[in-house]
């Protein structure tokens, strides 16, 4: 727990409506196990978790991370 809640945070802004965040299972397999939607200008706040390794993003946004910043080539 202590890991969880000490992780980074990522930082999603969707520029368009209907921008799709999904969640893919930590392990052997890889699965979709959230969606979460987006409408522009939502910003989602998040952490990679014992459940999430990986994250998908399917529309128009900017990811910020420790890493730099990203946008969708949408
Ligand atoms: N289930 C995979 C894992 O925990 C998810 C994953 C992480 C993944 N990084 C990836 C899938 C890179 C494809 C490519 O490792």
């Amino acid at each position: 727990m202590e890991e969880k809640t000490q992780a980074e945070y990522v930082v999603i802004k969707a520029k368009d409506n209907g921008v799709q965040v999904i969640g893919l299972t930590r392990g052997q397999d890889t699965k979709f196990h959230h969606t979460e939607k987006l409408d522009r200008g939502e910003v989602l706040i998040a952490q990679f978790t014992d459940h999430t390794s990986a994250i998908k993003i399917r529309g128009k946004a900017t990811v910020l991370t420790k890493y730099g910043t990203v946008d969708t080539d949408v």
